[in-house]
């Protein structure tokens, strides 16, 4: 294991005020989004939306690295320029997703079981070969009548570790992403005891497994009441509870924290982080930064529709709430963010570059 490496570039996804795109959607959960927006689901129609992505002009301004999916890190561009060497030409770090999704979990109903440990060391070496040069991995954890149990926490957060042993000796990166969903009628408070309960968990195995915190980010949720609850909370309060979760079941050593974005909007997840960010960025001592998939890419998605004379349109959409993020790591983002420049004005300012 190459410590060093690994830490600079844990490091180097951190840095600043950038943070990750996840754009690793497997198959089947791209293909559901194309079908809600009647875009043709196939091979092609995947890889193009995904070069609208990798090409979106000074994307590396505010995206530090981009998390691939299996299909993905395997296609090129219409020109046939890699997707790797793209997000790599574009200062991007490659990265990969590496499990092969959430099973149910045997006498366990309603809760999930991560999968794709058989076989990881094969697979990351030759994703190694690809280019990539951090992974993820994500566990589900769902709250409801009597679940989370403490079965499915435990061996979730077993597997992570396992995985986060495998990425280390082979040279990556882990993302470490225990997802406490967002659905259901929980309040913020029943979440705040499940996220420290999954943390303290997934740490304990991370040290039995003799993985380097140093060398991992975690990619966490935020600590939310459920999408049903009825009861929902302030910006301060979300970001107050989040932070003084991980205060009490993240170790220092932790480079960085990139939330995951859950289901929520884009602009709320850029004011939570920032709001975050405002309070508390001068006594913590990770990084808070981004890994959001829908929180970045939706809006472009709808732009976008499959048809190529909407590109330069969706590219501009990501690259906005790319940039909003961004200022949500600096603790500068303001809702006037969200009207301050056009289409128009984006593309002129590159057009004078
Ligand atoms: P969302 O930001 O859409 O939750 O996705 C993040 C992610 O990578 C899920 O694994």
């Amino acid at each position: 294991m190459n410590s060093r490496k690994l830490i600079d570039t844990a490091r180097a996804l951190v840095a600043g005020d950038k943070g990750l795109l996840a754009m690793d959607e497997s198959n089947p959960t791209c293909n559901k989004r194309f079908a809600k927006l009647g875009i043709p689901q196939t091979e092609e129609t995947r890889r193009a939306y995904r070069e609208m992505i990798v090409t979106t002009p000074d994307l590396g301004e505010s995206i530090s690295g981009a998390i691939l999916y299996d299909e993905t890190i395997r296609q090129k561009k219409k020109d046939g320029t890699s997707f790797v060497k793209a997000i790599t030409n574009a200062g991007i770090i490659p990265g990969i997703k590496v499990d092969t999704g959430a099973k149910a979990l045997a006498g366990h109903p309603g809760e999930k079981i991560t999968e794709g440990l058989d076989g990881l060391r094969d697979r990351l070496a030759e994703y190694i070969q690809m280019g990539a040069r951090f992974a993820k991995w994500r566990a589900v954890i769902a709250i409801s009548d009597g679940i989370p149990s403490p079965g499915c926490i435990e061996s979730n957060a077993n597997a992570l570790a396992r995985y986060a042993a495998l990425c280390q000796e082979a040279g990556l990166v882990p993302l470490v992403e225990p997802e406490v969903l967002m659905n259901g009628e929980h309040t913020l408070e029943q979440c705040s005891k499940v996220t420290e309960e999954v943390l303290r968990a997934v740490f304990d195995q991370l040290y039995a497994q003799g993985v380097m915190l140093e060398g991992v980010i975690l990619k966490p949720n935020m600590v939310l009441p459920g999408l049903n609850c009825p009861k929902q909370e302030s910006l301060d309060v979300v970001a107050n509870s989040t932070v003084m979760c991980f205060l009490r079941a993240v170790p220092a050593a932790v480079p960085g924290i990139a939330f995951l974005s859950g289901g929520q909007s884009g602009e709320l997840a850029s004011a939570r982080l920032n709001a975050m960010n405002i309070r508390f960025r001068s006594r913590i001592p990770w990084a808070l930064a981004f890994s959001f998939a829908r929180a970045i890419q939706q809006p472009a998605l709808q732009i976008w529709q499959g048809q190529q004379v909407n590109v330069l349109a969706a590219q501009h959409a990501l690259y906005h709430r790319a940039t909003c993020d961004r200022a949500a790591r600096r603790g500068e983002y303001s809702a006037a963010m969200e009207v301050a420049i056009g289409p128009e004005q984006h593309h002129i300012t590159q057009a004078s570059r």
